[in-house]
C-alpha cells in the first residue's frame, strides 16, 4: 500500500500508569492502567481505524460507514475526514453521550440517529452495504482487529517484555479482546514473550450475553438479548466477535466476569481519584478485578493490567450525574447507591467571597 494512503493522526504509543490509589484499594501492588483512551479522538478505536480507514482510502472508496454505541462512529469519522472521504454514522438514538456525539458532527459525518439498539443498527448497516458501495468499518473488519492488535504489543515493549499476569478488557461487542488475545498469541509464537497473560473480559450486567453463553453455555452458544446499560458503549446484546473472544479467554486461561451498575460508577470514581480518568464502560475492568480477586482468580503478589478503552470527557453527563448523587434517581439501586457518596465530590455553590471559600477549604480539609 502506497504511503500517500495512509491515513493517521499519529495514534497509538499510549501511557501506561501504575494506579496506586487502586492498589492499595484491591491489595494489588503491582496494578496498572494502559490508557487507549489517550488515543486522538479519545478512545481505542484509533489505532484500528488507522489501519481500516487506509484499506478503505488505498481501495478508493468515495463512502465509510459503521454501526456504533458513540465511539467508532468518533474514530470513523475523523479519519473518513483525513482521509477526504465521506462518512455514514449509525447510532441508538438517545443512547449515545454528547461528547461521542459531538464528535462525529464536528468531523462532518453523516450521522443517523436511528430509533433502534447498536444491535438494530447494525442489521440494517449490513443490509446496506450489501445494496450501496460503502466500506464496512465495523470491528468485523479484519483490518480493525488488525490494527488493535497494537494495544498489547506497546503494553509488552512498554513493562520490557516481562509478561504480566493479567490483562482485563471491557467486553461490548468483543473484538478489542479478540484482537488483544490474538496479538499476545502471535508474540508468543514469534517467542516474544515466553508465557501468556490471562485475558479476562468484563461485563456489564445488564449487558451481558458473553457471560451468560460462557457461564450458562459453557461458550456452547450465545442467546442475544436486549441490552441495557449506563455505559452506553457496551450497550451489546449480540456481539459480533464472541467465538475469537472465547478462543482468547480459553488460549489464556482468563474468565469472564459482570459487574453491577453501581460496581461500574463507583469503580469509575476511584480511577478518576487516581488522577486518571475513564468513561463508564473502561470502568469495568476495575469492578471485574474486585470480583476476580475476590474469588482468588488474581492472587495480590499478580501483575495486573486493565485496558482503559475511553477517555474521562467522552462522558461528562455520567461523571457529573454521579458526583451531584442523581445517577441513580429513579433507579432500582437508588437506594443502595447511598454507598457511594463518599466517593463524590459536588461542586459547591458559593457567594463570592474570601470568607465563604475559606470555609468550603476547612470543610473538604475534614473529609480524606
Ligand atoms: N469500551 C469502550 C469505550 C467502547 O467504546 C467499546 C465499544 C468497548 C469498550 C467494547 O469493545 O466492542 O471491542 O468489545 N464500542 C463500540 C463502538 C461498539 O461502536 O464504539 P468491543
Amino acid at each position: 500500500m502506497g504511503q500517500a494512503f495512509v491515513i493517521t493522526l499519529r495514534e497509538g504509543n499510549t501511557p501506561l500508569y501504575h494506579l496506586q490509589r487502586c492498589a492499595s484499594l484491591t491489595g494489588i501492588d503491582s496494578l496498572y492502567a494502559k490508557h487507549q483512551g489517550m488515543n486522538p479522538t479519545g478512545s481505542f478505536k484509533d489505532t484500528g481505524m488507522t489501519v481500516a480507514a487506509t484499506a478503505a482510502h488505498a481501495t478508493g472508496f468515495h463512502w465509510v460507514a459503521c454501526a456504533s454505541t458513540g465511539n467508532t462512529s468518533a474514530s470513523m469519522a475523523a479519519y473518513a475526514a483525513r482521509g477526504n472521504m465521506r462518512s455514514l454514522v449509525l447510532i441508538p438514538e438517545g443512547k449515545i453521550s454528547w461528547g461521542k456525539l459531538s464528535q462525529s458532527l464536528d468531523y462532518g459525518a453523516l450521522t443517523c440517529q436511528l430509533r433502534t439498539d447498536f444491535d438494530g443498527c447494525v442489521r440494517i448497516l449490513n443490509d446496506l452495504v450489501r445494496q450501496k458501495p460503502v466500506y464496512l468499518l465495523n470491528s468485523v473488519n479484519p483490518y480493525r482487529i488488525e490494527g488493535q492488535k497494537t494495544a498489547a504489543v506497546e503494553l509488552l515493549e512498554q513493562l520490557e517484555w516481562q509478561v504480566p499476569d493479567h490483562i482485563i478488557v471491557p467486553g461490548g461487542n468483543l473484538g478489542n479482546s479478540s484482537a488483544i488475545g490474538k496479538a499476545l498469541l502471535e508474540m508468543h509464537q514469534l517467542k516474544l514473550i515466553s508465557r501468556l497473560p490471562k485475558v479476562s473480559i468484563v461485563q456489564a450486567q445488564g449487558a451481558n450475553p458473553f457471560y451468560r453463553s460462557v457461564h450458562e453455555f459453557g461458550g456452547a452458544k450465545l442467546e442475544p438479548m436486549t441490552a441495557d446499560t449506563m455505559a452506553t458503549a457496551i450497550r451489546i446484546g449480540n456481539p459480533a466477535s464472541w467465538k475469537k473472544a472465547l478462543r482468547v479467554l480459553q488460549s489464556t486461561g482468563g474468565e469472564v466476569e459482570q459487574v453491577t451498575e453501581l460496581e461500574i460508577a463507583e469503580a469509575k470514581a476511584e480511577i478518576g481519584a487516581d488522577g486518571i480518568g475513564c468513561e463508564p464502560a473502561s470502568a469495568v475492568t476495575l469492578a471485574g478485578l474486585k470480583k476476580l480477586s475476590q474469588r482468588g482468580f488474581v492472587k495480590p503478589g499478580e501483575t495486573v493490567i486493565l485496558i482503559l478503552t475511553g477517555h474521562l470527557l467522552k462522558d461528562p453527563d455520567f461523571t457529573i450525574k454521579f458526583h451531584r448523587g442523581d445517577l441513580f434517581e429513579g433507579t432500582l439501586q437508588e437506594r443502595e447507591a447511598v454507598r457511594t457518596k463518599q466517593l463524590q465530590r459536588a461542586p459547591v455553590v458559593l457567594d463570592a467571597t474570601l470568607a465563604a471559600v475559606i470555609s468550603a477549604l476547612e470543610a473538604a480539609e475534614k473529609i480524606p
